[in-house]
């Protein structure tokens, strides 16, 4: 899947999480309903919310993002529906709102659970009605643009603690779109770390550094909290101090090296007194490892941090699978 442009890498991926979003994704695009897109952080949601207006009927007009959380709530209503000249102290002169300014196109409302109660009412009634009343006019104008609504936060509970408005939340939630985290489509991690070391590779002018089946394995490995935003960086840093090398573990930053999870999960001392059949372990381990990957074996040989082969010939002598 594309979002045509040079100057960012593409919008990337292919494991079965991310492309069930994206269906969803390319449905609601084609019609005009409100979007609220769930995900955490740097998980790809303003590239989402991008994709969906490229891929609508209004991708001609204006695509206007706004940081709800940049917005001081003394501005945020003049802001979304614009002001009349003189409408408050220091409005010497009429501004169109941005609702208005995104009219036939989309507006991305991004942190979405920072806007204050009051302007939420409005947007509402926007959402419901396309009237938008700018403030200091006693009339409403009729506009037609998209909302989509993006947060990092559990809005359900912001609603329960009375920051958001249930109404809203449910207006907006016509159409929930949650992206993924990056350790939940694991299939995305490398095709996405060659998409981030070409793009930067081409972008610096240096040759791209290759990765190699440890710092996969590692890459595997880890948790990425901060998302596809931190594997972007992480590439960057890499083609820039390691352009044309190939990828050793100790390129890699501390945290995602230490990251071991058979030391964390298996503490010597659950070694029990009894002893125990390493044969047995083994094959608890690999039926683990394989029901956590969904039967991919590739996938289960990385979390037992071992090559595919040797995962292929251990299920083989435990005779676990034979296809
Ligand atoms: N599927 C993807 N393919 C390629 N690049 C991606 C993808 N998803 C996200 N990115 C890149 O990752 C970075 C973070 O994405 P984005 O800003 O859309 O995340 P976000 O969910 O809005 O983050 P935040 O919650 O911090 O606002 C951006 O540089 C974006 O281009
Ligand atoms: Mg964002």
């Amino acid at each position: 899947m594309t979002s045509n442009t040079d100057c960012h890498p593409k919008m990337q991926g292919q494991s079965p999480p991310f492309l069930a979003m994206l269906r969803s994704a390319r449905l609601v695009a084609a019609t005009r309903a409100p979007v609220l897109i769930q995900g955490e952080s740097g998980t790809g949601k303003e590239l989402l919310a991008q994709f969906i207006h490229e891929q609508s009927p209004r991708h001609r007009k204006s695509f206007i993002a706004i940081n709800c959380a940049a917005l001081p709530e003394a501005l945020a209503e003049s802001e979304l529906f614009g002001h009349a000249k003189g409408a408050f102290t220091g409005a010497n002169t009429a501004r169109e709102g941005r609702i208005a300014a995104a009219q036939y196109g989309t507006l991305f409302l991004d942190e979405i659970g920072e806007m204050p109660l009051t302007v939420q009412s409005k947007l509402l009634r926007f959402l419901e009605s396309g009237e938008c009343q700018v403030l200091g006019e006693g009339r409403s104008i009729h506009i037609d643009t998209r909302i989509i609504a993006a947060t990092n936060r559990g809005l359900a509970d912001l609603v329960q603690q009375g920051r958001f408005r249930n109404d809203l939340y449910y207006r907006l939630q016509v159409v929930p779109l949650e992206v993924p985290p990056l350790r939940q489509r694991s299939d995305d991690i490398e095709p996405l770390a060659q998409q981030f070391l070409q793009w930067f590779s081409r972008h610096h002018g240096v040759a791209a550094p290759q990765l190699t089946d440890p710092v996969r394995r590692m890459m595997h490995r880890w948790s990425w909290p901060g998302n596809i935003r931190e594997l972007r960086n992480l590439c960057e840093r890499l083609v820039i101090l390691h352009s044309g090398s190939d990828l050793a573990i100790e390129h890699l930053p501390h945290e995602i090296r230490a990251c071991h999870p058979t030391t964390e999960r298996f503490p010597a001392a659950d070694f029990p007194i009894t002893g125990i059949s390493l044969e047995h372990l083994e094959r608890e381990l690999i039926m683990k490892a394989l029901a956590h990957a969904g039967g991919n074996r590739s996938r289960a040989a990385r979390l037992l941090d071992l090559s595919r082969d040797t995962l292929l010939y251990r299920i083989k002598k435990h005779g676990l699978q034979t296809d």
